[in-house]
């Protein structure tokens, strides 16, 4: 209808440690922000990507929906890691209606699970630079079971699940918006969260390359944890602080998980120079919690020679200085940057 109002939507994360939520106005040529907040789940409520203590998580939801007065209840929310299959596969070169035909024959061989368990999504990425008769296609595919579990969760939060997307592409897409500057490069995008870090590795718009490696801030709790024999909550209290007796073996063990979660992301970008004659990376951009560490970002320049730089997911968002304190906004940035690609979706979108 040509004078109705666009339907508004927000953005929810769904992370293994919090729920985090981003509601944005879409302008001519940027966004408003209007809403943005983040709530902890209990630890165990995901594990390994499934959703293990539903309950939980729609209290939080409704509980975060309610303190930030949200009456909007289309969601946007996306997945990651063992619950999505993204393979990048090559095609005779076709039409999206023919692909359309045709995705579920193609996609078959590339899915261990029975064709109709899961749901299929294509993107057309572009056309095969040395054989114009083929294209590079885009596969996500996902096991139905799961994604209804995510459609009932928001059901029960009184919301309603409207599109998925996919943690990576949710982070490029906030890339993207913020970071025009960077169109000509290839630059990796790294979501380091709690049990999960999301590499997508992109240039002027185009994904390259996207892996899921079960790691995460949880390693340090843990690691501080064994070292100190203390309890979880205590362990992850001395993290995000800093505060503990013993400033050097604090530091010690903070030192080493740098260096090993540095190495597995390192390990990521060493699998895409493999798997395809690409270019070479110039930058690293971090998100997600773990980009708070105070020397992540630093370990991780050094072992990769490459500029690390932490995303910030409002960089052309604007917002209102009264309603939201620019000092919170900083504070908060790092860990929206999924949910923030999530608000720009709208329906329709595939
Ligand atoms: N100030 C801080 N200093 C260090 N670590 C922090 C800080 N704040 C949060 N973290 C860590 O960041 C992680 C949470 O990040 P994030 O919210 O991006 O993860 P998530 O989305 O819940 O998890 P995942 O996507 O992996 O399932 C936790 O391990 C938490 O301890
Ligand atoms: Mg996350």
């Amino acid at each position: 209808m040509l004078f109705s109002k666009k339907k508004e939507i927000i953005g929810v994360d769904i992370g293994s440690s919090s729920v985090k939520l981003v509601q944005m106005k879409a302008n001519v040529d940027n966004y408003t922000l209007l809403n943005v907040g983040i709530a902890p789940l209990p630890s165990g409520a995901i594990v390994d990507n499934s959703l293990m203590d539903t309950t939980s998580i729609v209290e939080t939801i409704k509980t975060l929906v309610k303190s930030l007065g949200i009456k909007t209840t289309d969601i946007v929310s996306s997945i990651s890691g063992n619950s999505v299959i993204v393979r990048k596969i090559t095609l005779p070169a076709m039409t999206p209606e023919e692909l359309e035909d045709q995705i579920f024959w193609e996609a078959e061989q590339y899915i261990p699970y029975d064709i109709n368990d899961v749901n299929i999504d294509f993107q057309i990425l572009h056309s095969d630079l040395v054989d114009s008769a083929k294209m590079t296609v885009l596969l996500v595919a996902s096991k139905k079971d799961f994604i209804n579990e995510y459609v009932s969760v928001f059901n029960e939060a009184g919301m309603k699940l409207v599109v998925v997307d996919v943690d990576s592409f949710a982070m490029q897409n906030c890339f993207e918006l913020n970071y025009d500057s960077e169109k000509d490069n290839v630059v990796a995008l790294i979501n380091i969260g709690a049990s999960t870090v999301n590499v997508n590795i992109v240039k002027g718009g185009i994904s390259l390359f996207t892996r899921d490696v079960q790691i995460g801030g949880n390693v340090y709790t843990e690691e501080i944890q064994r070292q100190f024999a203390i309890s979880s909550e205590e362990s992850e209290k001395i993290k995000i602080t800093g505060e503990c007796a013993d400033a050097s073996k604090f530091q010690e063990v903070m030192d080493r998980v740098n260096e090993s979660i540095s190495a597995e992301i390192l390990r990521s970008l060493d699998l895409y120079y493999t798997t395809a004659d690409e270019q070479k990376v110039a930058k690293i951009f971090i998100s997600g919690g773990c980009a708070k560490i105070p020397m992540l970002p630093s370990v991780l320049s050094k072992k990769s020679n490459m500029p690390v730089e932490i995303l910030n997911p409002f960089l052309k968002v604007e917002y209102n200085e009264k309603v939201f304190d620019p000092e919170y906004i900083q504070q908060i940035g790092p860990f929206v940057s999924v949910a923030t690609g999530l608000a720009m979706r709208r329906l329709g979108d595939k």
